[in-house]
């Protein structure tokens, strides 16, 4: 069993599914309400965790209500929360969504992620040392981001960043991840560049490699210097929150099969997500995704 750390977020996301997007000063009638639980990293967790790995998360919450409701559902999933810190005095981080036309608009607060330091990592050096991967998202402060790029480098445990959202970081840090995950604009924030230039060419700029994800049209990665594109799997999106964890989560439970099979894998994953509402709702198991990928094969 592939054993994941993920070291990162944990949300409530507080949901509204509206016909549009709202203009500013506007009020419109919003056609449901849903309080979920969220964040990138447990996100990350969850689906890794349905995809038959064995997941530990490193990661902070504070002690309110929304706290307690998130450790039990990380509970629930039998994830290895012994990283996994409740801070007092502090709010749970939180993720106002709006979802219209299956696509999302999302303002995060941090509250307790924003108190993940490096020291959080340091004391989860043993879990970490013992894993196959890990797998890292930026809703953490950046110098929890690197202390987690630079131990993962010194135990010899690679680390899929996925940048998100998005900053620009220093090419040496990036250089000590296995992969990163962006979508294209992030790609560009993150290597400085300029939003409208060449995926292609800004993949080729990193100095680590890319597997970039392009929503419903699939992802691309590169092998023996060459751009390779796998297709997206088309679906019925009905919310996209949570596709890009998915994804990301995917990619490390099925890297040791190989870097093409894990994107394909990952893609067919994601698209799975998108078909229900709220992040980690649509998240399949392992068996669903084998099954949905037969079917989709025989056709
Ligand atoms: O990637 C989706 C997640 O981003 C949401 O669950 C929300 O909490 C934000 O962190």
């Amino acid at each position: 069993m592939m054993r994941i750390v993920v070291v990162g977020s944990v949300n409530m996301d507080l949901v509204t599914l509206a016909p549009r997007f709202v203009a500013p000063g506007e009020t419109i009638l919003g056609e449901r309400f849903l309080t979920v639980p969220g964040g990138k990293g447990a996100n990350q967790a969850v689906a890794a965790r349905r995809l038959g790995a064995e997941v530990a998360l490193v990661g902070a919450l504070g002690d309110d209500p929304f706290g307690r409701q998130l450790r039990d559902g990380l509970v629930a999933e039998q994830i290895d929360l012994s990283q996994l810190s409740q801070l007092a005095g502090c709010a749970s981080g939180t993720a106002s969504i709006t979802v219209a036309h299956g696509e999302n608009q999302i303002i995060v607060v941090p509250g307790a992620n924003a108190q993940l330091d490096p020291g959080h990592v340091e004391q989860a050096q043993t879990l970490i040392g013992r894993a196959d991967a890990v797998l890292l998202q930026m809703e953490i402060p950046l110098e929890t981001v690197e202390a987690t790029l630079r131990l993962g480098q010194r135990l010899g445990v690679p680390v899929i960043l996925n940048p998100a959202p998005a900053q620009e970081l220093p090419g040496e840090w990036l250089r000590l991840a296995r992969y990163i995950t962006p979508n294209q604009h992030e790609l560009a924030i993150l290597l400085g560049a300029d939003a409208s230039d060449d995926y292609l060419q800004l993949m080729q700029r990193s100095p680590c490699p890319v597997v970039l994800t392009r929503g419903a049209e699939g992802a691309w990665y590169r092998e023996q210097g060459e751009p390779i594109h796998q297709p997206g799997f088309a679906v019925e999106a009905v919310d996209s929150t949570g596709a890009g964890d998915t994804f990301n989560a995917a990619l490390a439970v099925f890297l040791h099969e190989g870097l093409a099979e894990a994107v394909r894998k990952a893609c067919a994953a994601a698209a799975f997500s998108v078909t229900r509402f709220g992040a980690q709702a649509g998240m399949p198991s392992q068996a669903q995704l084998r099954q949905w990928l037969a079917q989709r094969q025989q056709r």
